[in-house]
């Protein structure tokens, strides 16, 4: 078995496992609250059955004499023709035995049901001693008139009843669609787990791939590096005052935070020229958000914030590029890179100019062929920069805020 494949694996058994205890402990749950109504109703007829053949068959001055004067077949053929009412009473006689010393014993006999009763005569002051009458009631045809659905006769497992008819919970009957319950939730369980893991999986090798990247981007261009840690804050602050959440969010963060990862690409005396670049150097340096694009693409994680990156250097009025997109045909979230990677870069420090103060900023930008509402809405709410806390999961995408 492929290791990746290992734990979700063992996980949906484990799920698979904890649902089928789950299903079980319910059913053991309902069946223990259905055994105590079960018993009840089960010793309810039980002691109707028993106080029935005593006062009905055994409790009268007939039979007494009967027996007394050992007119034993006379008696078993009244007892019998007695019972014969008494639909449940599968055999009735009068047999030697000690009587019980109440009106009547209950015995377990495998699974049929003794009633042992005394005979006495019709006021119960004379007593047959040495002889009872018996009634045998099989156990399972009791059950049947209570509950034949919910619990079976179990001689090995049962649970006792008050008059010791041992009785299992019935789960045959529930079986096919506890088996389709337990199949669907696992179902959704595994699908869940599974792309839960790979989505995890992924998002793991593309932001350790990422990371190697910056890494290198950080060691080669120390400005930019940093220039992009800020940018991306800045982003995330503005996204967030615009009312992005989640995944939007996030896209904004991480699309701000490689924006000018293609500069990679860019010969390293290009990018530190202390003063303007020339022409051809100028051309070169136009690459680089096709070079970010080309470089998101490859990750499948976050091929879809290629376009973002592709065009943070186009401008509202067609002046920008790498295409000279207009207004509405640039996409929001490289608007709002846009506004803040020229407002980070006009107050950061570069080789060949002083930073300016935020005031200034703004009002350089004021001129600028940029998105002059995202611009307002970034001067409105600068005063909050200072308390501005990211959200956790901005940590995991940049290495370098862990050991600032
Ligand atoms: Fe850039």
């Amino acid at each position: 078995m492929k290791r990746k494949l290992f734990v979700p694996i063992t996980i949906t058994l484990a799920s698979l496992l904890l649902i089928g205890l789950l299903i079980y402990s319910i059913q053991r749950h309902i069946a223990g609250r259905n055994f105590e109504s079960v018993n009840d109703a089960l010793s309810s007829i039980i002691e109707i059955q028993a106080y029935a053949f005593y006062n009905g068959c055994l409790s009268n001055n007939q039979t007494y004499n009967l027996v007394i004067q050992g007119e034993f077949a006379e008696a078993n053929a009244l007892v019998q023709k007695a019972t014969d009412s008494f639909s449940l009473i599968d055999l009735a006689e009068i047999v030697e035995g000690k009587p019980p010393s109440d009106s009547f014993d209950i015995i377990m006999d495998g699974e049929l049901l003794r009633i042992e009763c005394p005979i006495r005569n019709d006021d119960k002051t004379a007593i047959v001693p040495n002889m009872i009458g018996v009634a045998i009631i099989q156990a399972q045809r009791l059950l049947n008139t209570v509950s034949a659905k919910d619990f079976r006769i179990d001689l090995a497992h049962g649970r006792k009843t008050t008059y010791g008819i041992p009785i299992s919970a019935n789960f045959t009957g529930n079986r096919l669609w506890d088996s389709i319950i337990i199949a669907l939730l696992t179902g959704f369980v595994a699908i869940f787990i599974f792309q839960h893991f790979y989505r995890n999986a992924n998002t793991f090798l593309d932001t350790r791939g990422l990371e190697s990247i910056i890494y290198l981007f950080e060691q080669t261009e120390r400005i930019s590096a940093s220039h992009s840690r800020n940018v991306a804050m800045l982003a995330l602050f503005v996204g967030k005052n615009l009312g992005f959440r989640g995944k939007r969010l996030k896209d904004l963060y991480i699309a701000a935070l490689l924006h000018d990862i293609g500069k990679i690409g860019i010969p390293n005396n290009i990018l530190t020229k202390n003063g303007k670049l020339d022409p051809c150097e100028f051309v070169q340096m136009r690459q680089h958000p096709a070079i970010s694009a080309r470089i998101l693409r490859s990750f499948k994680e976050f091929e879809r914030l290629s376009p973002i990156v592709l065009y943070h250097h186009e401008r509202e009025d067609g002046s920008g590029y790498p295409e000279g997109l207009t207004g509405r045909d640039i996409p929001f979230e490289s608007k709002i890179i846009a506004v803040v990677d020229v407002f980070e870069a006009l107050i950061g420090e570069r080789p060949y100019r002083d930073p300016i103060c935020p005031l200034s900023a703004f009002q350089k930008m004021r001129s600028m062929p940029l998105d002059q509402k995202i611009v307002s809405l970034l001067m409105d709410h600068y005063g909050e920069l200072d308390g501005f806390r990211p959200p956790r999961w901005a940590l995991s995408y940049s290495p370098w805020m862990l050991t600032s």
